[in-house]
């Protein structure tokens, strides 16, 4: 597939499977090179560690949470003690957390094994087991193209169980697999530069993933964007010499409980356009400005191994934004795909350009909610800082659901207001709308424009600018172009239920 020698696979950790699975512990002792031993804050640790408390007391080691201590041993896999704090106050995010710091603590390991603290830790067994395991292969995962990788590549994790157990913490490990191995897609997606990843090749990578997980792809070219008249994809693409594609994913159960379309921004590369960025570091993150799309492909992956019942449709609106002698210039006027008009005033705001097509096509079928997640607004960066991505829609149902996933996943959401007294900053005196607000409230002008194209369905946007990028690892985050959103995605999807079943239903007028 390579054709030039700058050319790189932009999927490489969906070649490269890590097993996991459960195991005894004389199994796991025989099968790993490194074994974590969870250790409660003031507790003996148990005699598999080799050490007891005061031993482990004496190197700095009390329990508390996130302490790793690697004990060095010649014979068998390392014994690496891990503060999980007071006891029996465990949830799935520590937990995670927790994994994470072990196997950043045996970065050389390449066959990890990790014991469960106890019976009645806080959340059941299968909850512990699927945390664990995103813990530990999110955070050895990495985007490397070079010959020099810093740790080597992770090949087995076996979470210890005994026969009783084994059923419900394999159940567990499975599920943290397919979530996990959905999340390094969304990262290798984001991570992987914007001339190898272009919105073709993107196509690409959709077709060879899509159908094998059961997943119904259909890409639309430029034509046929020309004749379902998607103005914003269109216009941000006309000074890229890369074609467009928006790329649609379905995820069809038998007899669904719910209909939800998913909206991607799939800007490959955001330069600013005619509006040019400043080459300054966010410029050089803007290969990233596809983190939307790649949260929606990679999540969808995961759907149908995940059991999701609610039916899903995706849509990738994916094109480079750059300037050229063609491209779109300031006071120009687009048509949307639903004939509102957009007067650009600024060519840097494209992402509510390309996403505004989509949303209006999902209204055109029957839907119980729309989702859209995009890199939109540098404000939305210096709201949250890098932690938490905002949310604002028309129907607080959605906005609670997208809430609740986030707290569940660790990726958190916060609602910002999207008040209509802003509104009036999106008027032109030449077409319906512009595609700039003022210089305050850029989130909030943002997804009010998105909400014009939404006609009036439950629906809810998710800005994930702050949240793409990561400037130093921490726990199961990587550093650089995060993927988030796969997670937050995959839950949602999970737990769906439609607006007017969810009580506090309604879109708000
Ligand atoms: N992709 C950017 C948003 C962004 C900025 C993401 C910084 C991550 C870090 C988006 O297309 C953009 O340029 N938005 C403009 C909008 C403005 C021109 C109305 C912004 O936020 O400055
Ligand atoms: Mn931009
Ligand atoms: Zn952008």
């Amino acid at each position: 597939m390579n054709t030039t020698p700058d050319d790189f696979d932009p999927i490489p950790s969906t070649r490269r499977r890590v097993s996991a699975g459960v195991a005894s512990l004389k199994q796991a002792e025989e099968e790993s090179d490194a074994l974590a031993v969870p250790v409660a804050l003031g507790t003996e640790p148990r005699d598999e560690l080799g050490t007891d408390a005061a031993g482990l007391a004496s190197a700095g080691f009390t329990g508390e949470r996130g302490q790793t201590l690697v004990q060095t041993r010649s014979q068998g896999p390392v014994r690496v003690a891990v503060g999980t704090g007071a006891p029996d106050q465990l949830d799935a995010t520590l937990a995670r957390d927790l994994a994470a710091e072990f196997a950043r603590a045996v970065p050389w390991h390449k066959r990890l094994a990790i014991e469960v603290p106890s019976r009645d830790v806080g959340i059941s067994l299968a909850d512990f087991a699927q945390a664990v395991t995103e813990g530990v292969l999110l955070a050895r995962w990495r985007y490397f193209v070079g010959k020099g990788a810093d740790e080597a590549p992770l090949e087995s994790l076996l979470v210890v169980a005994s026969d009783a157990d084994a059923e419900e913490v394999a159940r567990g490990v499975e599920r943290g697999r397919i979530v996990a191995e959905a999340y390094c897609l969304g990262r290798d997606l984001a991570n992987c530069p914007a001339t190898t990843l272009s919105a073709v090749r993107m196509a690409e990578v959709a077709l060879e993933i899509g159908p094998p997980a059961g997943l119904e792809v259909e890409v639309f070219d430029k034509d046929q964007l020309i004749d379902l008249g998607c103005g914003g994809l269109l216009g941000v693409n006309r000074g890229s010499v890369e074609p467009p594609r928006m790329i649609r994913l379905r995820y069809q159960p038998d007899e669904p409980t719910g209909r939800i379309a998913l909206v991607g921004k799939g800007v490959m590369y955001d330069s600013g356009g005619i509006s040019l960025k400043p080459s300054d570091e966010s410029h050089a993150q803007m290969k990233n400005d596809m983190t939307g799309a790649a949260a929606v492909l990679a999540s969808m992956t995961a759907l149908r191994a995940l059991g999701c019942t609610a039916a899903v449709t995706g849509y990738l609106m994916c094109t480079d934004n750059m300037p050229s002698g063609s491209a779109m210039k300031l006071g120009d006027v687009l048509r949307m795909r639903n004939g509102t008009t957009v007067e650009v005033l600024n060519t840097d705001a494209e992402g509510r350009l390309v996403m505004a097509d989509a949303l209006a096509m999902a209204t055109e079928e029957p839907v119980d909610a729309i989702v859209d997640i995009a890199t939109l607004t540098g404000a939305c960066l210096r709201t949250f800082g890098v932690e938490i991505a905002g949310v604002m829609g028309n129907s607080p149902a959605v906005v609670e659901q997208l809430r609740r996933a986030g707290d569940v996943v660790d990726e958190p959401v916060w609602e910002l207001p999207l008040l209509r007294s802003y509104r009036s900053q999106l008027d032109s005196s030449i077409a319906d709308l512009t595609n700039m607000g003022g210089i305050n409230a850029g989130s909030i002008t943002a997804a009010l424009f998105l909400e014009e194209f939404v006609d009036g369905r439950p629906w809810a946007h998710v800005d994930i600018a702050g949240t793409a990028q990561l400037p130093a690892p921490r726990t199961w985050r990587n550093r650089g172009a995060t993927g988030f959103g796969t997670k937050l995605l995959i839950e949602f999807a999970l737990g769906f239920a439609r607006p007017e079943d969810a009580g506090s239903g309604e879109a708000r007028s």
